[in-house]
């Protein structure tokens, strides 16, 4: 990093655009194997954010990989410097006032915990989105399983590389036996009652 350079002060803090939103600001980690459900219920919660009045924006594993990361692959490293960059920019949407609800496998634990650290406690809250490989293998809406198994995708989560289980996430998601519209409810109870959402 250049040592030329120095932090400008924001003229409008965190907390005052918190204020003016009437809500909080913080993230909303999805984790979870491909096909598991992290983006439809990513999406429809955004959908039920945004008809209560609160600011929200969703950052998807397939569709920031079209742009920002699009240099990246599915490596250890690569994947590590996919969620070090969604956490950066996750951070900027938290400073913003805004909810941030981000769908990436993000496989490895300690990637997971960087991002945690990035900001203040209670603004990073993990959502383990829970469903077996075997459901997630039998659902495989985009045929990537199939072609993993068939060893056309190296590296792919749940079959030839980890998947390593969030072990105290704030939230567990169960879509092997709940439909998308009872996730959105439980969320929105969860988040209702912690008056993090209006
Ligand atoms: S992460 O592991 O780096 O967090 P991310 O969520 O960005 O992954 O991207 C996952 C998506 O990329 C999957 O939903 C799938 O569509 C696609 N994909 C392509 N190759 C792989 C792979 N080897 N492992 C997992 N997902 C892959």
């Amino acid at each position: 990093m250049s040592s030329n350079i120095v932090w400008h002060e924001a003229s409008i803090t965190k907390e005052e655009r918190r204020s003016q939103n009437k809500h909080q600001s913080f993230i909303l980690w999805f984790t979870g194997l491909s096909a598991s459900g992290k983006s439809s219920v990513a999406n429809a919660f955004a959908r039920r954010l945004f008809e209560r009045g609160n600011q929200s924006f969703v950052l998807d594993g397939d569709n920031v990989r079209h742009g920002l990361n699009k240099d990246l692959g599915f490596d250890e490293v690569s994947r590590k410097e996919n969620i070090r960059r969604i956490g950066e920019v996750s951070k900027l949407f938290v400073e913003s006032g805004q909810i941030v609800l981000t769908a990436f496998i993000s496989p490895y634990r300690e990637d997971r915990q960087v991002v945690r650290e990035l900001v203040q406690d209670g603004e990073f809250l993990e959502v383990f989105v829970k469903c077996s490989v075997e459901t997630c293998e039998q659902r495989d809406p985009k045929g990537l399983y199939k072609k993993a198994r068939n060893a056309e995708i190296p590296n792919f989560t749940g079959i030839s590389a980890p998947y390593e289980e969030p072990e105290q996430p704030e939230i567990t998601l169960d879509t092997e036996n709940y439909t998308i519209e009872q996730c959105v409810e439980q969320l929105t109870d969860i988040l209702t009652a912690k008056g993090y959402i209006k």
